[in-house]
């Protein structure tokens, strides 16, 4: 018994993202991210080309695992916080957020709007088409489960093609040019979800 609860109150203390969601893909599993998952990922946000994508501009310090939590504190508060596990390998993958919007200029009045930050960490795992199986189910997830009006993805650089494929091969269309073209944001709505499926 005092067993149990110590094994109980490690847990949650280990859950980093505080919901107790856990869904099944066909090759992925997500679950809540856990606070050791930050050592796992570090060695991975070493690649400036994942770094610039998920942070969106390069670091004037080398990046460390109190970063990665300092970095990932809004995204637990403000929504759902995912580990992505890939089941061949049962190894940790990534990770993927469904947030509620928190910049002014997607938020629209009376509109339940959420963004959805991304990132599998080992870059030779791109292009099996796991970020495409990640979208697809939290996008279920959020306009069928949360009855969200509004997916986004924000600041997409214009040269992170992968990016762009996957968003748009999951019907997002640009709703917004940044910085002269050289970022986009993404959106899809609830009418335009539901005419897909
Ligand atoms: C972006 C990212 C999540 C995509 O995940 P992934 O598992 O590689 O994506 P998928 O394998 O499902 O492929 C997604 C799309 O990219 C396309 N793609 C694959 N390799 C590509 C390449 N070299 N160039 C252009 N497009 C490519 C795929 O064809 C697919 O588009 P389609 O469905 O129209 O065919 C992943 O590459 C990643 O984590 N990158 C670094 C972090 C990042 O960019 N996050 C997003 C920030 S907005």
């Amino acid at each position: 018994m005092v067993f149990g609860n110590a094994d109980k109150a490690l847990s949650q203390l280990q859950n980093f993202a505080g919901h107790i969601h856990h869904f099944d893909t066909d090759s992925l599993r997500l679950r809540p991210f856990k606070d050791s998952d930050f050592d796992l990922s570090l060695p991975f946000y070493r690649d400036p080309e994942l770094l610039n994508a998920m942070e969106g501009k390069p670091l004037d310090a080398p990046v460390t695992v109190d970063y990665l939590r300092r970095a990932s504190k809004s995204m637990a508060r403000q929504g759902f916080l995912f580990a992505v596990v890939e089941k061949a390998s049962d190894r940790t993958i990534g990770e993927a957020c469904l947030q509620w919007m928190n910049l002014e200029r997607a938020i629209i009045d009376n509109e339940k709007t959420m963004r959805m930050p991304l990132g599998i960490w080992d870059r030779s795992l791109w292009g099996k088409g796991y970020g495409t199986e990640v979208v697809r189910y939290l996008m279920a997830f959020a306009f069928g489960e949360l009855d969200i009006d509004r997916l986004c993805a924000m600041d997409v650089s214009a040269d992170n093609y992968r990016s762009l494929a996957l968003w748009s091969s999951c019907g997002m269309t640009i709703s917004k040019e940044l910085d002269n073209g050289k970022a986009f944001d993404l959106e899809i709505s609830r009418v335009k979800y539901e005419s897909m499926t």
